[in-house]
């Protein structure tokens, strides 16, 4: 029970705060290591840092601080809308594509209503769901932990308002074909809305990834959200936007903040869609560092799942002791047992001497504490 004289809904005290990983300097602080030392592989974040150009814009823009940022981001949102070739009302940005998540959850949800979401799926949707006082089912994946779409469509009811979907997904690394989303948008009732989360849809091999905005242009039922988190290596930025129609849209901004991007949060981003060469050169750091550690999983037997976002779940037995054994080696990477995956952890690609010394550790570990699979 918390302690509080304040009366707060039962669905908001049902609430667990979201686990996020812990800044460097204060894992660094606790394990006695300089931060210089410790290797972030937690958080899908970028190994190789931010476009040397978006440091330049900042560095300008940090000067001017005293007024409030444009309140839709407009010369952002003017960008992405060009960059995609959409109406510039198609587009919203957002204090990280979380920010727009939620949002979209305040927009469509209620008490006596329902958001369903795939069996390994980013955690902050049931969260952003429940905190709406709406309920939630999580629908079991695949065999093969992709999301089941046919099972998604089964679970609809009337009471089914939202429906999140991740492509690639986070944290299996699956995507899905585009066939099958379109198939499955088809049958989707129109009131219902289809959040189609894209946050790594960047690194998603481009022979596979599918024609999202001409699903928003053909589904008035569809929003895509993308971020500068990853590809774009601006996570402490946060900035996310959203291209949908603008039927959505309208009552997105009804519910959204102004000023929820601040201003150089907007430049940096804007840099950064400007250097398409820095998203290159990340797309192919990570394809090497994907190909790299899965061989080495090939080599150590160890299972794995999809390879197609930034990070890879690999099953190593037992992942508690490992966790710890990399964690005071400085290597830190992410825990699944709230996933029920209690034998799994799940990596981010880094630089390739990052993955070389997470792959040393994994060693070690796995000699001392056995391969108990
Ligand atoms: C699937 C997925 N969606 C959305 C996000 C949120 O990204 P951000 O709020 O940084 O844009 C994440 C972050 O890890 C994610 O994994």
């Amino acid at each position: 029970m918390t302690d509080t004289t304040i009366k707060t809904p039962s669905w908001v005290q049902a609430l667990d705060k979201y686990k996020a990983s812990k800044p460097i300097e204060d894992v660094a602080a606790e394990l006695g290591l300089k931060p210089e030392d410790i290797v972030m592989l937690v958080s899908n974040e970028n190994p190789t840092g931010m476009s040397e150009k978006v440091k330049e814009a900042v560095a300008k823009a940090a000067l001017s601080l005293n007024r409030y940022p444009d309140a839709d981001s407009y010369h952002l949102q003017k960008a992405i809308a060009r960059k995609y070739g959409v109406p510039q009302n198609w587009v919203v940005l957002g204090n990280g594509s979380s920010e727009l998540l939620g949002l979209t959850a305040q927009m469509v949800l209620s008490e006596g209503t329902t958001a369903i979401y795939p069996q390994y799926s980013f955690s902050l949707y049931p969260m952003v769901a429940k905190l709406c006082g709406a309920k939630t089912v999580e629908v079991p994946a695949t065999d093969d932990f992709n999301a089941d779409l046919q099972a998604i469509l089964d679970a609809i009811d009337s009471t089914t308002r939202l429906i999140f979907l991740t492509n690639p997904n986070n944290p299996t690394g699956t995507y899905l074909a585009e066939n099958d989303i379109l198939h499955f948008l088809d049958q989707v009732p129109p009131h219902i809305l289809v959040f189609f989360d894209e946050a790594y849809v960047e690194f998603l091999e481009p022979a596979l990834q599918c024609d999202s905005l001409e699903m928003v242009r053909r589904f008035p039922n569809v929003m895509i959200a993308r971020t500068f988190s990853k590809a774009y290596g601006l996570a402490g930025a946060r900035v996310g936007y959203a291209i949908a129609q603008p039927g959505i849209l309208e009552m997105l901004n009804r519910v959204r903040h102004p000023f929820n991007v601040n201003d150089l949060s907007q430049i940096a981003a804007l840099a950064a869609l400007e250097d398409q060469d820095f998203v290159k050169r990340t797309l192919e750091v990570n394809r090497k560092g994907l190909e790299y550690l899965s061989k080495q999983f090939d080599e150590l037997g160890l299972q794995y799942m999809g390879l197609h976002a930034n990070f890879i779940t690999v099953k190593v037995g037992p992942a508690d002791q490992i966790i710890d054994f990399l964690m005071k080696n400085g290597v830190i990477v992410r825990r699944m047992a709230s996933y029920h995956l209690p034998e799994w952890i799940r990596v981010t690609v880094g630089t390739p001497s990052q993955n070389q010394k997470f792959i040393e550790l994994l060693k070690r570990a796995l000699k001392e504490f056995g391969d108990k699979q």
